[in-house]
């Protein structure tokens, strides 16, 4: 049987790697074979795009550019790891994915996100996820911000209107795509968070 692909997504700072490999571990608890992967990156190919995308200028790419990138990395991500994973009968979960670049680029970038979908269509055959969990945290820009004192990355560093942007462009998409896409209220404690993430998927299981 075919495995299932689990996005989870958000803005900084709310808690996505940590819920990741909390969810992970749930999953194997129950007898799951399950692989934990990320974006940008995921592939040996997708990784090398990852260090273009994250380091340097903030205008090092046009926001075109950067885009593509991004597009270029997840396609790469898609047919070498995601893809192989699900044949063979796994359970991918994956720390960001498309609706990153709908949110980051599309929105906030402002290029618009059916066209940054387009690049979807071209680059990875428009391929989603079973499920994807949007994580949301009101004050998580400043938690991130005090945690990443060491300065942030290209797109993390970006300022608080963006980062507003593209909070309420995840609230978009996802109120667009029901059954796809589930809002989950990263407040409490982790054990919490968790619960309501197995929650939001207990149906594919
Ligand atoms: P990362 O270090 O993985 O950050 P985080 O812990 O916030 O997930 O850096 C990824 C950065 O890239 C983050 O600022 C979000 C941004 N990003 C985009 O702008 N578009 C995308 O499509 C993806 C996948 C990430």
């Amino acid at each position: 049987m075919r495995g299932r692909f689990i996005s989870l997504e958000g803005g900084e700072g709310a808690g996505k790697s940590t819920q990741l490999k909390r969810l992970a571990e749930a999953l194997r608890a129950r007898g799951l074979d399950v692989i934990e992967t990320r974006e940008p990156g995921g592939s040996p190919g997708a990784e090398a795009i990852r260090a273009l995308l994250l380091q340097g200028e903030d205008d090092r790419w046009t926001p075109e550019a950067e885009a593509l990138l991004f597009a270029a990395a997840r396609a790469d991500h898609v047919a070498k790891t995601i893809k192989p994973a699900l044949e063979r009968g796994a359970w991918v979960l994956s720390d960001r994915f498309l609706d990153s670049s709908l949110a980051y680029q599309g929105g906030a970038w402002g290029l618009g996100i059916a066209q940054v979908r387009a690049l979807h269509e071209f680059g990875s055959r428009g391929f989603l996820p079973d499920r994807t969990l949007l994580l949301t945290l009101p004050d998580a820009p400043d938690r991130a911000r005090a945690r990443d004192t060491e300065g942030a990355d290209r797109i993390g560093g970006r300022d608080a209107a963006y980062h507003a942007k593209v909070a309420a462009a995840f609230e978009e998409i996802a109120a667009a795509e029901p059954e796809r896409c589930r809002t989950i209220d990263a407040s409490g404690t982790p054990e919490d968070v968790t619960s309501r993430l197995l929650a939001a998927i207990e149906d594919l299981l």
